[in-house]
């Protein structure tokens, strides 16, 4: 990577201003149900403590409180969660701004010292230039660890960029690795599989791997767009009838390409999205009044074929409705069947990350984004402003 990472700068005796994204999901309670961003920035975080920096100055957002102070975005949950996995104590102020709370930081005794959430101010979104020199006035230098929020040009993932030396921190540096440098001279074949809902999340991403990749393999709610496209009848399945021009413009795109897009061939269908319905399996065309929620055993058996000799494999997206148990094995038996193949495996955040987590085979894969947005805008090939941001070396 051309940009400054945290081993390349002076951190002895500095205070250290670090963006991490911390917006994790928690329940009614203020209860984290998740940590694994939290987690994530570990290495990060010790690293920085091991070389002897005066003070480290978490900040991140959490939410989308828009502005305003909203009680249940507060990051205080998160300090006692990093303050537990660190094994050291974690200060928490609540601001993340002003005058007072530099005079805090400089007599806390702690060293590490996580601020309130930066989106209670509306400049963070607005990337001010006054927040950013705000904020970068904190401290000797920045890192950037929030891979989550680097699609963002935000005040503390770019405007601070603008007033201290700032560095990538480990984890941005392994998700650039994995989902920027290895994509772009990937060992083959290198298979994409996208699913979820929406064609229209993933129109992007399929045309920007389509040239690199050697095959597209499509599941889930955007599959039936296509197999319409195709001229099959899909039943009530997820339909989005203003893409379908795209869909076959994309399936004539890759035939010129010589590149195979794989589709369901077989699939779960009910007559209703209820966990309790009954379910049939269905070959090729959908009845009247049936809605495909998985896809069926030969889609599997014909995906698990095509993916069988991959060295690299891109996931982005469940093949079905994966949070209900019956009709979640097609995402199952794929997330399975990958995880045993010598291949790279990455995958993108959000809905496939929880999927592989519920399926216990996330230690099983090569890399898993902590990205929901920034991974698939990643994948579209854009450059990332948090990243663009950065010193370069
Ligand atoms: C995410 O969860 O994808 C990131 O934290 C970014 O959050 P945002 O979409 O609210 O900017």
């Amino acid at each position: 990577m051309a940009k400054l990472t945290v081993k390349d700068i002076e951190l002895k005796n500095k205070s250290v201003l670090m963006r991490a994204d911390f917006n994790v999901p928690q329940d009614e309670t203020l209860n984290i149900t998740d940590d694994t961003r939290i987690r994530a920035t570990l290495p990060t975080v010790k690293f920085i403590l091991e070389a002897g920096a005066k003070k480290l100055i978490l900040i991140s957002h959490l939410g989308r409180p828009d502005g305003k102070v909203v009680a249940k975005y507060s990051l205080k949950p998160v300090a006692q969660r990093l303050q537990n996995l660190l094994a050291e104590p974690v200060k928490f102020i609540n601001e993340c701004v002003g005058d007072s709370i530099k005079k805090e930081i400089e007599s806390s005794k702690e060293r590490v010292i996580l601020l309130e959430n930066l989106r209670f101010h509306a400049e963070e979104e607005d990337n001010d230039a006054g927040f950013a020199k705000e904020l970068a006035s904190l401290a000797d230098v920045y890192v950037n660890d929030a891979f989550g929020t680097a699609h963002r040009a935000h005040a503390s993932t770019e405007g601070v960029t603008h007033y201290l030396k700032s560095a990538a921190g480990f984890l941005l540096e392994k998700e650039i690795k994995y989902l920027g440098d290895s994509l772009k001279n990937p060992q083959r074949p290198f298979m994409v599989i996208l699913g979820g809902a929406k064609v229209s999340d993933k129109i992007g991403v399929i045309e920007n791997l389509l040239p690199k990749c050697d095959a597209i393999i499509i599941g889930g709610g955007m599959a039936y767009t296509f197999l319409k496209a195709q001229g099959k009848e899909i039943g009530n399945s997820k339909l989005e009838k203003d893409k379908l021009e795209l869909a076959k413009t994309l399936l004539e795109k890759a035939k010129a390409l010589k590149k195979d897009i794989l589709l369901p061939v077989d699939n779960v269908i009910v007559d209703k999205i209820d966990a309790n319905s009954k379910t049939d399996i269905c070959l090729d065309n959908i009845p009247q009044g049936k809605i495909a929620v998985d896809i069926g055993p030969q889609t599997v058996k014909l995906f698990e074929n095509k993916l069988k000799d991959a060295k690299t494999i891109v996931w982005n997206g469940p093949l079905g409705i994966f949070e209900t148990d019956a009709f979640s094995n097609g995402t199952k038996k794929i997330a399975e069947f990958i995880c045993g193949l010598k291949a790279t495996t990455i995958i993108g955040g959000g809905d496939t990350a929880a999927a592989v987590g519920k399926f216990r085979v996330e230690d099983k894969m090569t890399h898993i984004s902590t990205g929901g947005g920034a991974s698939l805008e990643f994948l579209e090939g854009k450059d990332l402003p948090g990243i663009t941001a950065l010193t370069e070396k």
